[in-house]
């Protein structure tokens, strides 16, 4: 196996301003070189290429690297490929065949997960696999797909996975962990396979779907693993991200069916939320994908009260929200099978804006007769409209309701102004620039982490006050900081790059905290003042949380011993530990 001390030879051989100018060409200035970026649709020169650090930005889309993560991107090649390339360029040499990553806490269950989705594609086109590729076909679902989407089958045998590990030497209990088997049988038995990934495309969890005539629960789902949370996962998420980076937003369908089925039609821009309601961990992602999203999920009662629902939590999250109209008892899926491709093409064209949508919700069932209904709605429409930023879409809505209500729009737009007036709008444009603007902590975290990079005594400071991050990829991104300064000595930015080869959803928050370019002279001084507004706000949120719990707390004994704790991190301030706080989980 090539160790880190090979790979990080090649990476320092290869001058990444000679690499990137390959493909794009590159104008110095001031301190960096910039180039229209690759990796979008860039008009005007976002990419800059810092010669120092040996990496690469765009300032735009934020993707970021070294000349590995250059190079797989523009090529379109796995790590290993592009090390490979690489290293005969610069004559080092490196075993071709093996892995050649940094270890992974849990690659021994992605392996597992691999070897498992590899067996049941196996299986379907096997002679007992012929029933399952006949209810395929009958959906239309062709050979292509299925390779596409690795949709595989487990055969109507209590134990066939179970024996095919045991080959394998993998136990019993491993596999009970990873919910691959259940009370020593097969979890999956007798249905149609279909893999689900994480955000970095490993497999990670099944859901199995019946394909005769059987009264068991139509879909089957591996249950909570290690490696496998039903709210932080989107079918196809990693699949979509280059097809969601070309058309420039992300749509969000319901089951994993309707993501297959306009696959088929060339729609690959698409996630599904696989029938769960979405997930603070959801939008996230959602948000690392695209700033503009399209939901379309099923027409019926619950997929429109989704809508509205989704739609209010992405709008606050920052994106751009737009609802396609399916008719009642349409999903994606029926509808296109039913329509075609240029049809459903229309109709994501004619995706409504989510305020009209919302809108257009209320005029449902409306009695334009009678004076208590039209008033209500009136007054309804009106509050929609005080939040719409934009003055010019204000105007058309409220022509529109003037026509349809025979009002005169004097009227309206008075109206509409004491609304204004009353609600000031805090809720919307407070959210939307919180989400720019960076509080005190925030600032506070990201900065110690840029200096953790840097400078070792900020790393003893993180390993003595056992700090904790609120926010969940900087706590990871800290971890990893200290766990790699400890194992390989000293940090250097672009080897980081490679070793967040396995843990690209940290690449984001990397990017913005090396990119800070703060003064590199720290004092101890501003180091501590860094780790107490860190530690002091964690213990405001942890308190808060406690809080919200003891209100849920039925029973007077838990009560009680969260109301202790809450004691404790009250006397304790700064002085506390948190891995202790947090084991109390
Ligand atoms: N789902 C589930 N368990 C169920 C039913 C649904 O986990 N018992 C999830 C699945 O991920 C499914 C999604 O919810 O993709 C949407 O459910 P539904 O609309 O019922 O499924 P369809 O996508 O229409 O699937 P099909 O067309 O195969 O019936
Ligand atoms: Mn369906």
């Amino acid at each position: 196996m090539d160790n880190q001390n090979t790979i990080n030879e090649v990476r320092s051989k290869i001058n990444i301003v000679d690499l990137v100018s390959e493909y794009v060409p590159l104008t110095k200035k001031g301190q960096y070189y910039w180039g229209i970026c690759p990796f979008h649709n860039d008009k005007n020169p976002s990419m800059s290429v810092d010669e120092k650090r040996q990496t690469y930005t765009c300032w735009s889309c934020h993707n970021s690297g070294n000349v590995f993560n250059f190079y797989e991107q523009i090529e379109n090649v796995s790590f290993r490929e592009a090390l490979a390339a690489l290293a005969d360029r610069v004559g080092v040499k490196v075993n071709s065949g093996k892995a050649t990553k940094y270890v992974d806490k849990y690659a021994k269950y992605y392996e597992i997960y691999d070897l498992a989705s590899k067996f049941y594609e196996l299986m379907i086109n096997t002679e007992s696999g012929k029933k399952a590729r006949e209810y395929l076909k009958k959906r239309g679902i062709d050979q292509d797909t299925i390779k596409e989407f690795g949709i595989g089958l487990s055969l109507d045998d209590k134990d066939r996975l179970i024996k095919y590990f045991k080959e394998k030497k993998v136990d019993i209990n491993t596999l009970n962990d990873l919910g691959l088997a259940n009370n020593n049988i097969d979890t999956f038995i007798n249905r149609i396979i279909f893999p689900l990934d994480d955000r970095n495309g490993r497999i990670v969890g099944f859901s199995g779907r019946i394909y005769d005539d059987t009264n068991m629960a139509k879909y089957m789902n591996t249950k909570e693993t290690p490696i496998f949370r039903k709210g932080s996962c989107l079918y196809h998420y990693n699949a979509s991200k280059e097809h969601v980076r070309m058309k420039k937003y992300v749509i969000v369908m319901e089951g994993f069916m309707d993501v297959i089925r306009a696959s088929t039609i060339g729609i690959k821009n698409t996630v599904a939320l696989m029938g769960t309601a979405l997930t603070e961990e959801q939008i996230l992602l959602i948000k690392k994908l695209s700033s503009t999203v399209y939901l379309c999920l099923d027409g019926d009662t619950p997929g429109l009260t989704a809508d509205l629902h989704n739609g209010e939590l992405l709008e606050k999250a920052g994106l751009t929200v737009k609802v396609v109209n399916l008719s009642d008892d349409e999903d994606p899926d029926s509808y296109i099978l039913k329509n075609g491709k240029e049809k459903f093409e229309a109709l994501i064209e004619g995706a409504l804006n989510y305020s009209d949508f919302r809108i257009e919700r209320l005029r449902v069932g409306i009695n334009f007769n009678s004076d208590v209904e039209l008033s209500k709605y009136v007054n309804n429409v009106l509050k929609e409209i005080v939040n719409i930023d934009d003055e010019i879409r204000r105007e058309i809505i409220l022509k529109k309701l003037a026509t349809e209500t025979y009002l005169s729009y004097n009227t309206l737009e008075k109206k509409l102004l004491e609304l204004a007036g009353k609600e000031k709008k805090v809720d919307t444009i407070e959210v939307k620039r919180e989400d720019k603007r960076r509080n005190k902590y925030e600032r506070a975290s990201l900065e110690f982490l840029y200096y953790m990079l840097i400078n070792e005594r900020a790393i003893r400071i993180y390993d003595s006050k056992k700090l904790y991050f609120i926010n969940s990829d900087l706590r990871a991104l800290a971890g990893e900081i200290s766990y790699y300064y400890h194992n390989y000595g000293n940090i250097v930015i672009a080897d980081f790059y490679t070793y967040l080869n396995d843990k690209k959803e940290l690449l984001t928050s990397f990017e913005e905290i090396i990119n800070l370019n703060l003064n590199e002279e720290v004092s101890d001084e501003t180091l501590s003042e860094y780790s107490k507004v860190i530690s002091d706000y964690s213990v405001r949120q942890e308190i808060k949380r406690l809080e919200e719990d003891l209100k849920k707390e039925p029973d007077e004994l838990e009560k009680a011993k969260i109301a202790e704790r809450i004691r404790m991190l009250r006397i304790g301030g700064e002085a506390n530990d948190w891995s202790k706080v947090h084991n109390w989980r």
